[in-house]
């Protein structure tokens, strides 16, 4: 799976652990920066890799800021974005198969580096389970066109 991958210099750290451990296991990343600790701002981060989303180039996104709230905030103003702030596994787990969740966004100013990367891959792992759940995905899409 092909999987963008940013933050703002908050999450910078982390985006590189990050990278490091989806690599390892196989997965295909673009890496939209930011490339250093220099200050940058997250809504521009989020809408790099919301843009490769929504047009198909990459089938997920990982957004990574200092609590995580800001790129969850701006992911999700974007169309065709579900975008979900998980702290541990299960709500990872759960964002994937009743939301459909296409970007993940982490707080590295929050989470331990081994709670952050278990998030990570249970969320990388897991299906939709579609069903009565993609009728609620369908509702949200209606109320915004
Ligand atoms: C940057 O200092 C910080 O505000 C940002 O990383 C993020 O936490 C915003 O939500």
């Amino acid at each position: 799976m092909k999987i963008a991958v940013g933050s703002d210099h908050g999450g910078f750290v982390y985006k590189q652990l990050i990278i490091d451990f989806l690599r390892k296991i196989g997965q295909e990343i673009e890496d939209v920066g930011c490339y250093s600790t220099d200050s940058v701002d997250y809504p521009n981060q989020a809408d790099k890799v919301c843009e490769k989303v929504h047009n198909g180039e990459c089938e997920r996104g990982i957004l990574i800021c200092g609590t995580g709230i800001g790129m969850s905030i701006a992911a999700n103003r974007h169309d065709g974005i579900r975008a979900a702030l998980c702290h541990e596994a299960f709500t990872a787990r759960m964002s994937r198969e009743h939301n459909n969740a296409n970007v993940l966004c982490i707080g590295e100013r929050v989470l331990g580096q081994e709670i952050a990367l278990d998030v990570v891959g249970t969320w990388v792992e897991t299906e939709f389970a579609g069903g009565r759940h993609q009728r609620r995905l369908d509702l949200m899409a209606e109320t915004r066109s």
